[in-house]
């Protein structure tokens, strides 16, 4: 349980690129279709980014909205936390600093998280603890990604999956009972191969037969990672509930990183949020039949939907949950105050 000042979420935004890519057009570039697709992972279509549209472009149209919520100019921000694992540029400078110069925020400290799809749950701990210790009043925390950028289009296990958005909210000190509750963060480096993108890094520079090869794209041993994801979605939910003093029976909303809708039905069966004939609760935020997995994006955009829909108030226990790359997972757990419509 946290006792220095609580984070609260004061506002919220998102974005997600117009253009949508639907299974049947896919099916049209690989060997798949929207039957299989649908079956095996729960997703319809997902939004594709412009060309000329950076994952900084995205982050930064998301932390506007949730600055407007907020009714702060981005001049009264302190610190900006973009969690990616999709940056602009792949060394430097961080995703971050493009944005504090978009959104016109000369005051802050900026800087990336690369945890992939556990990157909000990271990055929402780490910016309530600036204010927890009463060293920031506002704190951008942002997931965005360009996934599209880094998806090997000739490899169906992989190319279904993904899509590209972002989700922003801003953390401000709280004057009442609601805020950031607990967190539980964790990582496997064993796993560190199941789910990469092999070159372009240190490790493997960017060589012309590497990037012949598509070594610069993701690469997934797809029933490791699913494995991996049914295991640490429950798990890591009800020990952040633990840690708040709660159980699962306090959940008002699940958000669960949007990876694959079999694994969001079983962290919801682990946490009793299903109906008596096994459908899911109207408990758990689901939107991965719309935008695919966005990684980092992924929590922060179904958090804003599901409030959006009104199906999170002043009030409500949300947790929400993140798993991926690293491996990593993490989960929040989050009184939400009072927010402007
Ligand atoms: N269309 C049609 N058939 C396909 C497709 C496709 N798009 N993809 C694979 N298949 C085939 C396979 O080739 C295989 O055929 P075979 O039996 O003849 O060999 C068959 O379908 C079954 O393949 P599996 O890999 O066993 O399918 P599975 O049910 O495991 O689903 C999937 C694959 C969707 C990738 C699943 O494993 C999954 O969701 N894994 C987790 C991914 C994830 O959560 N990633 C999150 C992290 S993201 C991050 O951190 C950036």
């Amino acid at each position: 349980m946290r006792t220095l000042r609580r984070a609260t979420i004061a506002g919220i935004g998102k974005y997600t690129p117009e253009r949508v890519l639907t299974n049947d057009e896919l099916s049209k570039l690989v060997d798949t279709n929207d039957e299989w697709i649908v079956q095996r992972t729960g997703i319809r279509e997902r939004r594709i980014a412009a060309a000329n549209e950076a994952t900084s472009d995205m982050a930064t149209k998301a932390a506007q909205e949730a600055l407007d919520r907020a009714g702060i100019t981005a001049a009264q921000l302190d610190v900006i936390v973009v969690a990616t694992c999709t940056p602009d540029f792949n060394n430097f400078p961080a995703t971050a600093m493009l944005v504090q110069n978009a959104l016109g925020a000369p005051r802050t400290t900026a800087f990336d998280i690369s945890v992939a799809c556990a990157g909000f749950a990271h990055g929402l701990d780490v910016g309530a603890q600036f204010v927890e210790t009463g060293r920031a009043k506002n704190v951008l925390v942002i997931g965005a990604e360009k996934m599209s950028s880094v998806v090997n289009w000739e490899d169906r296990s992989t190319c279904i999956l993904f899509g590209d958005a972002a989700g922003a909210v801003l953390l401000q000190p709280s004057d009442d009972e609601s805020g950031l509750l607990a967190s539980d963060l964790g990582a496997d480096g064993s796993g560190a191969c199941l789910l990469n993108l092999p070159a372009g890094g240190s490790r493997h520079p960017m060589t012309p037969e590497l990037l012949a090869g598509k070594e610069n794209t993701a690469h997934m041993d797809g029933k490791a990672v699913f494995k991996f994801g049914v295991k640490v979605m429950g798990e890591t939910a009800l020990k952040a509930l633990n840690r708040a003093g709660m159980t699962e029976n306090d959940v008002d909303m699940l958000v669960p990183h949007q990876a694959n809708i079999r694994i969001i039905q079983a962290a919801a069966e682990r946490m009793g949020l299903v109906e008596s004939d096994g459908s899911l609760s109207h408990k758990v935020a689901v939107n991965i039949d719309r935008y695919g997995n966005t990684s980092a994006a992924s929590v922060p955009l179904a958090l804003y939907e599901a409030w959006q829909d009104g199906r999170v108030v002043e009030g409500n226990i949300v947790v929400t949950i993140g798993f991926g790359a690293g491996l990593a997972w993490g989960a929040n757990v989050i009184r939400w105050g009072k927010l402007k419509p």
